[in-house]
């Protein structure tokens, strides 16, 4: 007699995240400000929701697609360039595309660019023609050299790319770059951009079970509110009533001010809330078109 056994629906969510690493601190904290906290196991390796059903897997990046595609995790934080490329991979040994990107977080900028020996002058993707490149992105490099027609070797490497060149694995690389340090250090200069990543919210393309779908809708929703009013800032200031017309203009994306009248003169205060980014310049642009005593304040929460 043969039995047939089915996985039991789950009725908690599970986001695989990264251990530790460039995303590991602000993946924790973007899911925390959507109202989730966790305790932790002993290894460190699982964190049980509390507040929400929505619990923590602390792995490696690179695994973190799979862990989706395996119905393991049911979402995960992870690189565009890590989810991008694995998808490639399995797309190219047959596999039917089963994650995809969800939405972008926000953080952990870098791109994924060719680099060269500072000494080399570059002309353009056609110098890598018959050249050997490094990379741990096969699939993304392959399909960008093929987009530019242009037959170059890719070399394999896992990690420490930027040193294959030096040691004459290589002529070129094909790496993440995000301060520019690492290419720096290596005499290497980054060239072409091949994908511009940041942190993304990885799930499946096939729809969830009642419970979980219920669950991840509400977490995509504190999500949006959360990246909202990261951005967001209040600003405050006083400005004379003949100065609002160049005034007004700087302010980055903002929503109608509230302007109150002040008692003496034609003085104004003003508080508006911003969802551009309020930089150091843009403060001064402000004072230079007539804004005093600027104030810029972080938003706490925001439900519209
Ligand atoms: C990337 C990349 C470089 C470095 C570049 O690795 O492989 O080593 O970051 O950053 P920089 O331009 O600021 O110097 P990362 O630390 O993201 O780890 P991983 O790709 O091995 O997961
Ligand atoms: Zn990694």
């Amino acid at each position: 007699m043969t039995s047939s056994v089915t996985a039991p629906a789950r009725d908690r969510l599970r986001i695989a995240i990264q251990k530790s690493g460039r995303l590991a601190d602000p993946a924790r904290s973007l899911l925390a400000s959507c109202g989730l906290s966790w305790r932790e196991s002993r290894d460190r390796l699982f964190c049980f929701g509390e507040t929400l059903p929505v619990d923590l897997l602390l792995v490696r990046d690179d695994d973190i697609p799979g862990l989706i595609a395996d119905g393991v995790c049911d979402l995960g934080v992870v690189g565009r360039n890590v989810l991008t490329e694995t998808g490639l991979a399995r797309g190219a040994s047959g596999g039917a595309p089963v994650f995809r990107e969800w939405r972008s977080l926000g953080f952990g900028q870098c791109r994924l660019a060719v680099a060269v020996p500072d000494s080399w002058q570059w002309t353009g993707a056609e110098q890598l023609s018959g050249k050997r490149i490094a990379t741990s992105y096969p699939g993304l490099l392959r399909q960008w050299l093929e987009a530019q027609g242009v037959d170059a070797e890719i070399v394999l490497l896992s990690g420490s790319v930027e040193i294959a060149p030096r040691l004459g694995q290589a002529d070129a690389i094909c790496d993440l770059v995000s301060s520019g340090a690492t290419l720096a250090a290596n005499q290497l200069k980054p060239v072409e951009t091949i994908l511009e990543s940041e942190a993304v919210l990885a799930g499946p393309i096939a729809e969830f079970d009642p419970v979980r779908a219920g669950l991840a809708e509400l977490l995509m929703r504190r999500l949006e509110g959360a990246l909202r009013v990261r951005k967001s800032k209040l600003l405050m200031f006083q400005a004379n009533r003949d100065a609002l017309p160049r005034v007004m203009p700087l302010l980055p994306d903002a929503e109608t001010p509230t302007v109150m009248r002040l008692d003496e003169g034609d003085s104004l205060a003003l508080q508006a809330l911003c969802h551009g980014a309020v930089t150091w310049q843009r403060l001064e642009e402000l004072k230079r078109a007539g804004a005093r005593g600027l104030m810029v304040l972080p938003i706490e929460g925001m439900l519209a």
